[in-house]
């Protein structure tokens, strides 16, 4: 096992009605701001139990985070927050208004230009606190200290990461899903599947607690995800998915271990230049990643097939064809599509996809910075 430090200050509060918990986990003397996306909460009771819990408060909203959140609108918060002197954010909504809040918290305090902790990496040294209301189970973001910003005008989509931003609590009550569409279903159970992935498929480093945590999230979310489609779908269901979701990327099951991101380097530029939504570019490059990564990742892979899976890998070249398909068929299970075309993509793609890896620095991603933008150009012609 790698040597590690590991750190998890988020607050959970899980199940049902936990909601009203905010009013006892923001300090009284707060002044928030609740910022949320394009409207969903008010059609589904969040904004009413959020405004309940917040009565007593001093508070005020700011709506309009779209999905990949943009440095543009996250900026117009930013100027909220100054000239009405707001000094504690409330972000109520999935990965998007979360992300972009955390971006908020920290340009809010930042001297000099925001941007620059995206493009340049400078360095966060002072951010409002947040709290999370999810809404949306996906991206782990609601306990991590990650962001993933986009610029409208340049076409980047970058992230950040600054323990500063972590979410003091986040309330992951699993009936807010009863309301979420069925595409934001799917992204959510392939963002938190891959998540697990790019932690887990890497090489062994004799890391038996991480492995068996990541083995036991890949697998609950391939028995629980297709059901959240199905139409007698309950609410252990949803609860097991959303905890699944969270523990997937909260920093457990990477620590003391390799990490990959590769699949999801590559899949942001898809976005940025595309528009797909994050978790539908996994669901693409991840089976080519694998197949064209698989010599490095053999040992992992068979692991995957046999514990995951529960396949004979006495022929190891069978199993691991076999791992790979049959991950492809999960997606397509949970109704993800898995190919560049299924959206109206062409070969143009790949220049364009390989040439924003080029510019933003990405020539050798993955556990061993084995896949060279070569390797990049290749798995994105083969994901057409
Ligand atoms: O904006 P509203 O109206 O709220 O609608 C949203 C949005 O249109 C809707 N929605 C959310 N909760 C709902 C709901 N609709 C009905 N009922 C509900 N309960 O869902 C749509 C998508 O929301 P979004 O927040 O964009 O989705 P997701 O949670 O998948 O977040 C994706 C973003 O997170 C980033 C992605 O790159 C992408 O920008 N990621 C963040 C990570 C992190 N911080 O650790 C890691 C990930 O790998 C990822 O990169
Ligand atoms: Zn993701």
């Amino acid at each position: 096992m790698l040597n590690f430090n590991f750190y998890n200050p988020t607050e959970i509060f899980f199940g049902e009605g936990q909601i009203a918990e905010i009013t006892k986990a923001i300090p009284s003397e707060a002044k928030v701001l609740v910022v949320y996306g394009g409207g969903s909460i008010h059609k589904n009771g969040i904004y009413e139990q959020v405004s309940a819990a917040l009565s007593e408060f001093n508070w005020g909203e700011f709506a309009g985070i779209e999905p990949n959140p943009t440095y543009q609108t996250c900026m117009q918060a930013v100027e909220k927050i100054k000239a009405e002197e707001f000094n504690y954010i409330l972000a109520v909504g999935g990965g998007s208004v979360i992300d972009g809040s955390k971006f908020i918290a920290a340009a809010a305090n930042f001297e000099g230009e925001p941007w620059d902790i995206l493009s340049k990496g400078a360095e966060v040294k002072s951010a409002l606190p947040i709290g999370v209301v999810l809404t949306l189970p996906a991206t782990g973001s609601e306990s991590n200290s990650f962001s993933v910003v986009s610029n409208s005008e340049t076409h980047d989509k970058l992230p950040f990461a600054s323990i500063l931003v972590q979410p003091k609590f986040a309330v992951l009550d699993p009936k807010v899903m009863e309301t979420l569409p069925t595409r934001q279903l799917t992204n959510g159970v392939v963002d938190a599947f891959v998540h697990t992935m790019e932690q887990y498929l890497t090489y062994p480093v004799d890391a038996k607690v991480q492995d068996r945590f990541a083995e036991g999230l890949l697998m609950t979310l391939m028995e629980e995800g297709p059901k959240l489609l199905s139409d007698d779908v309950d609410y252990k269901t949803r609860a097991n998915v959303m905890w699944s979701a969270t523990m997937a990327l909260n920093g457990l099951i990477g620590a003391g271990v390799p990490q990959d991101w590769a699949t999801h380097m590559i899949g942001h530029e898809i976005t940025a230049v595309y528009g797909l939504d994050h978790a539908q570019t996994l669901a693409i490059i991840l089976p080519r990643m694998m197949l064209e990564q698989k010599e490095h990742k053999r040992e992992k892979l068979l692991q995957y097939a046999e514990r995951v899976l529960g396949l004979d890998i006495s022929d190891e070249e069978q199993a691991i064809a076999s791992a790979i398909e049959m991950t492809e068929q999960f997606f397509h299970r949970v109704d993800m599509k898995t190919r560049l075309s299924d959206y109206g993509v062409d070969e143009e793609a790949v220049d364009k996809i390989t040439d924003q890896l080029e510019r933003h620095g990405m020539t050798a991603l993955g556990e061993q910075q084995a896949v060279t933008l070569d390797k990049s150009r290749q798995i994105i012609a083969a994901s057409l």
